[in-house]
């Protein structure tokens, strides 16, 4: 009996509409077993598990609980049948406080009403159990990411779950927090308690699982051991070698493009130099809060800084101007393309002509003509899906929309291309389109400057890797002789201020 499964997704195929979104896949969880669901963006992980959680229902195939077939059409059948899940997106209601939120649907009551004295009781037992030290009468809202999901845990904890899922739960968390996460995970484990871990970070899979499922495009592709080298990994999650995933293709680097000397801005970062040349991918790592954003919008202008220089072929730029860093020719694709790279409402004529624009604003004139003439040429060299350039960027995938971002900054010529996350929540067949491009720019003697938090992409794709960690370079090694480790170590290290 013991190695009944306590669920089983049989054959479960998922439609919205017209679009199949799980297609047949099986996944089997048993007690005291963490199983990982490895898939790209996109692949259907989430929607998997919705199907245990109770937020949707098969289209075709059956859930199993303990051996029999069981419809799960609710959150509470759910958990039920003791199954806690643990949302990508957290479900808490940032109003009410931590206790209310922990014992939702199942307060305790006294002469008909809340026994508020047990329900903080309750509340910080769970609490307890998961290690979080906070005043469970303040509003959930007012807790960071990490706590949030700490006290998401604490609640499904609380449930008695005996199968426990969670949707890439370390996605916003720091290394220290995911420690304390895969402590408790596998405390829970050794209980018994039956797990689904879904993750597409390799690094964790084999520290915290036992078995992986890999899906891509919503099919099954793979039942394969925790252990399963990472290449191999790869390969079954995108269907590519990591070859054909980075297909980096190195130029000889030629004279200096971009020269940074001791920029400074106090309280964020301090004394950054380093040098890109003609040819050359700089990637820049570092743990989330290191100051990469900061730097690379002072350097593009974006945002001011305290001292230092910027020097773009030859010629100091100067501070806190982004109209003479683009007429310099340096072009910055930010971390939040939503926020302020694209114009969403506008067509992506427009949004490909904006960098242009910017920089010959000041002649009171825009070339419409030579606009679209160039916006087309553009559109067509980066493969930009869409119904035609009059299409609302708003309308188009993520990758599609990174595309034109991009496209913006080649149709204005520019040499110094600084990408902040470039691939964060593109899709892969997009992503090789975007690094494919990043070799066209160094080909063409451009320079890449690419700030990612996905170390193989930065392995993958850079020529030399700048670590910074608390505000400072912390190290730049060449790609060829860098690997996970020593990116890592140079990022979680203590810079002496002397040293550098
Ligand atoms: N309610 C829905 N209606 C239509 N499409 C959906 C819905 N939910 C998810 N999808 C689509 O299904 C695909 C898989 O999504 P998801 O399960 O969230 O993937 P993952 O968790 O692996 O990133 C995506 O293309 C997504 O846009
Ligand atoms: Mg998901």
């Amino acid at each position: 009996m013991s190695d009944q499964p306590i669920l089983t997704l049989d054959h479960v195929t998922k439609r919205f509409g017209p679009i199949t979104v799980v297609d047949d896949v099986t996944v089997n969880v048993h007690r005291g077993r963490i199983q990982v669901l490895l898939g790209e963006n996109g692949a259907g992980k989430s929607t998997l598990i919705n199907m245990a959680a109770g937020v949707h229902e098969p289209s075709s195939g059956q859930i199993i609980v303990d051996g029999h077939p069981t419809r799960i059409p609710d959150t509470k059948a759910s958990e039920a049948l003791g199954i806690a899940t643990i949302h990508q997106e957290l479900q808490l209601v940032s109003s009410l406080s931590v206790a209310e939120n922990i014992l939702m649907g199942r307060l305790p009551q006294r002469f008909g009403l809340v026994d508020k004295r047990e329900m903080y009781r309750l509340a910080t037992e769970a609490l307890t159990t998961v290690g979080l030290h906070v005043d469970p009468h303040m509003p959930a809202g007012a807790l960071g990411i990490a706590r949030q999901q700490l006290v998401e845990i604490a609640k499904a904890l609380s449930l008695k779950a005996r199968l426990l899922i969670l949707d890439e739960p370390t996605a916003s968390l720091t290394k220290h927090e995911i420690e304390h996460l895969f402590g408790l995970i596998s405390q829970l484990r050794s209980e018994g308690v039956g797990m689904v871990f879904i993750s597409h970070h390799l690094d964790e899979i084999a520290s915290i699982g036992d078995s992986v499922t890999v899906i891509r495009d919503g099919k099954f592709v793979a039942e394969v051991p925790a252990t399963t080298p990472e290449p191999e990994l790869v390969r079954l999650m995108v269907g590519r070698s990591i070859d054909e995933q980075f297909p980096r293709r190195a130029t000889p680097p030629q004279e200096p493009l971009l020269s940074v000397q001791g920029l400074t801005r106090k309280g964020t970062f301090t004394d950054v130099s380093f040098e890109v040349r003609a040819g050359e991918v700089l990637g820049i790592a570092g743990l989330v809060g290191a100051g990469r954003t900061e730097v690379v919008r002072a350097i593009a202008g974006a945002d001011p800084y305290d001292t230092g220089t910027v020097t773009v072929q030859g010629k100091p730029l100067p501070k806190g101007r982004i109209g003479a860093a683009i007429a310099a020719g340096v072009g910055l694709v930010p971390e939040d393309r939503k926020a302020v790279g694209l114009v969403l409402g506008a067509s992506v004529e427009d949004n490909l002509g904006y960098a242009t624009l910017m920089s010959s604003a000041r002649y009171g004139l825009v070339d419409r003509r030579g606009q679209a003439k160039r916006a087309n040429l553009v559109a067509k060299r980066l493969a930009i899906r869409m119904r035609g350039l009059g299409q609302r960027v708003g309308a188009l995938s993520g990758g599609n929309q990174q595309k034109v971002v991009l496209g913006r900054w080649i149709s204005a010529g520019s040499k110094v291309l600084i990408l902040d996350e470039p691939t964060r929540g593109v899709d892969v067949g997009a992503k090789v389109e975007i690094y494919q491009l990043m070799n066209e720019i160094t080909a063409a003697g451009g320079a890449v400057v690419m700030v990612s938090s996905e170390l193989p992409e930065v392995l993958g794709m850079s020529d030399r890797i700048l670590v910074m960690s608390d505000g400072r370079v912390a190290g730049v090694l060449a790609a060829a002789d860098a690997d996970q480790h020593t990116v890592m170590s140079l990022a979680v290290k203590e810079v002496e201020p002397d040293r550098v």
